[in-house]
Parts: structure tokens; sequence; C-alpha cells
């Protein structure tokens, strides 16, 4: 390491000389990887108080006899100027090396001293792939579902899934006490039986709160869609599992009828399964819609002709769906929902489902434990 030497010649040859080495010191090092980082470097040679270009200040030009301070300085200021510019210039190189080198690694900051130097750098070793990431197979479904709604006209609504058992059961006309709520498990959230039955808090057992909220937001005409997760007090299996999602569908209107029901979810089914497949409605019971209907597909593994995934029935149940019961226009009448005026559809769809027959997943539970092995297979 160069360290500022005494000057006590003073000749023309003399200061040649010791110029010289300064220089030589600087050109080598400047050359070396700058191993300690850029900063360090700079202020070994410039740094204000005691950098070398300070010292040699200090020790060759005020140490000067008169007559030689003119020399020195001027060499002083040459090597000054020349050395900083270097200084400037290997700041952009450095940090380009150690952007070549961390770049695909993410794992350095400029002039990190473990990486900064260029003979670290092997351009013959293999690149570091980042493995790609892509949509979950359920929000990959849920997002195709959403889309065949958007693309008729309904725009997309959101609402919690901590939900008060108002929203949840009692605008929805389940009744307290009514034996329709035991056909959906709820999970309730624990220390609230001071408070009245309906604020009570729950997870949300199905996305159709949802249905009350955006008709209180807004007045009709309403078509809208509503992806998200609900949960279920269901013990685990290969096709039951505490959180799943659904995506809700609502069309408020005045002149809304069953065949805009049956046409809507018909053309839906076309889109998400391919134009081949079948819808069949057939009468069920939901305590917020009236008549209500599931809807089935023919099976789109064999057609129809019945295989183990449609249990050899040739259909597969995928919808609950019905006309608004006015018993709930009753709860968002003072919103323009008169239940003389108005009339509607909804209907309701399990996204995990629909994702395990579409890819073949036969356990439900696959879909939420985050293990890559089974994830990257949809990449
Ligand atoms: N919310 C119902 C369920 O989760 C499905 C449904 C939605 C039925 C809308 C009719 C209308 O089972």
């Amino acid at each position: 390491m160069y360290t500022v030497p005494q000057l006590d010649d003073y000749s023309q040859e003399s200061l040649e000389k010791a110029f010289a080495e300064l220089r030589a010191a600087f050109d080598s090092e400047a050359q070396a990887p700058l191993d300690a980082g850029w900063k360090t470097f700079r202020d070994r040679w410039l740094g204000r108080t005691n950098g070398i270009l300070t010292q040699v200040n200090e020790q060759w030009l005020k140490a000067a006899p008169a007559e030689g301070k003119r020399e020195v300085g001027r060499r002083l200021n040459d090597a000054k100027d020349e050395i900083g510019r270097r200084v400037d210039e290997l700041k952009v190189e450095h940090r380009d090396v150690v952007v070549a080198v961390t770049g695909v690694q993410a794992r350095a900051s400029f002039g990190s001293p473990s990486v900064s130097g260029t003979h670290n750098l092997d351009v013959t070793l293999p690149g570091i792939r980042r493995p790609l990431g892509t949509e979950h197979p359920v929000i990959r479904t849920m997002n195709e579902i959403v889309a065949v709604f958007r693309a008729m006209g309904y725009s997309i609504g959101e609402g919690p899934e901590i939900e008060s058992d108002y929203y949840n059961f009692e605008a929805l006309n389940f009744p307290p006490n009514h034996p329709a709520r035991d056909s959906q498990d709820t999970l309730f959230v624990a220390g609230q039986e001071q408070k009245p039955a309906r604020e009570r808090l729950l997870l949300r057992t199905h996305t159709s709160p949802v249905q009350i909220r955006t008709m209180e937001k807004q007045p009709p005409p309403v078509r809208i869609v509503i992806p998200g997760k609900v949960y279920r007090h269901d013990t685990p299996d290969a096709s039951h599992s505490p959180l799943f999602h659904q995506v809700e569908g609502l069309a408020v209107d005045t002149g809304i009828t069953f065949s805009d029901l049956k046409g809507t979810l018909d053309h839906a089914m076309k889109a998400l399964f391919g134009s081949s497949v079948k819808t069949r409605f057939f009468p069920s019971f939901f305590p917020f819609t009236e008549p209500s209907a599931d809807v089935a597909v023919t099976c789109f593994k064999c057609n129809g002709k019945g295989c183990r995934l449609c249990k050899q029935s040739g259909w597969i149940e995928l919808l609950g769906s019905g006309m608004v019961d006015p018993a709930v226009f009753g709860f968002v009448k003072k919103n323009g929902y008169d239940p003389e005026k108005v009339s509607g559809f909804a209907f309701g769809m399990g996204v995990d489902r629909i994702a395990m027959m579409k890819y073949e997943i036969d356990d439900i539970s696959l879909l939420f434990q985050g293990d890559v092995r089974f994830l990257e297979q949809f990449a």
C-alpha cells in the first residue's frame, strides 16, 4: 500500500520522481478490483481530511521552499485533476460490475464488498433462473367466470368476509332460528353474546350478503358479479374445506323473468365449458329466491354419457339460483327496490369445485396447502 513519503529534495528530478510514483501507485490501485468498495477507494485518495492528495498538500506543498512552491502546486493540481476524473469514471465502471454480478441474484447493494470485484465475475456460469409465477388455479377459474359475466355487462362487487348475522342471514330472508340456517354450518366470532342477534359477527357462509350490500348502495338496475372467499364449519375431506370460493351474481331491473335467468346461465356455462354443454334446471330451495333452481351442466368429461366424474349421471351440479324473493326486496325497499316494480334473479357457484373438475384435482385441500410441487403444474 502506498504511503506519502517525506520529501526533502525539491529539485525537478526529485519532484518528477515523487509525482510519478504517486501516479503509478494510484494507477495500480485503480486497476485492481475495488474490493472495499468505490467509496472507500475514493476516500483513500480524495478524502478531505486525510486523503492521500490532502497529505501531499500538507507534506509536500506546505513544506516546500518558497521557490519550489509554484512547481509543486502545479504538479499537485495536475494530479488532482487526473485522479479526480479517473475516480469519477471508476464509480460508473464499478457500479456496472456490481450490477452485472448481482443483477440476477438481487442480493447485494451497490458497492457491497462481497461482490464488487470484477474478478469474482465468471460469465461462463449458468444464469440463475427465477421460477415463473402463475395464477393459482382457483383464482384463474374465478377470473374466467367473472370475465364471462363482464362481457355481458356485469360489474364486480365485493364485501367483507367477516359479516353480521343481518347481512348473511336475516336480510336474505333466513329468519332467526329458521332451520334453513342449519344448511350453512356457520363459524361465529366468539364472545358476542351481549350483542343483539342481528349484529353478531360471523364468517360469511356465502357471497349472497353482498347482494344486500349492493342494493343498499345503488338503486336498480343492478347487474353484478361477486367473487370471494366464504367459510363454513365443515370437517375437511377430499371435497370439503372450511374455506372455499364462490362467485355470486345478481341482476335486478324491471321485467326480469325466469327466462332471463335461464338464458344468462346457459350462455355462461357454454362460454365456460364449451358450446356443446347443455344446462338443466331443477327445483330447489333457498330462503332468498323463489322459485329456486339448482343448475346442472352435461358432464364436460364424458359429454353426458356417464363417467366417474359425474357419478354415471351425465350431469354435474354447479349452481344454486332463483328469482329474488320479494321478501328480500322488502329489506331494501327504501333504496328503490319496490317488489311490485322490480324483479331479478340471483345465482351462486362454487369456484373450487369447478376448478377441481377443470383441472382434474381430486382433493380440495391441495388447493390451499401452497405446495409448490402441486402449484407449478399450472404454470
Ligand atoms: N348462496 C347460496 C349458497 O351458498 C347459493 C345461491 C346464490 C343460491 C344465489 C341462489 C341464489 O348455497
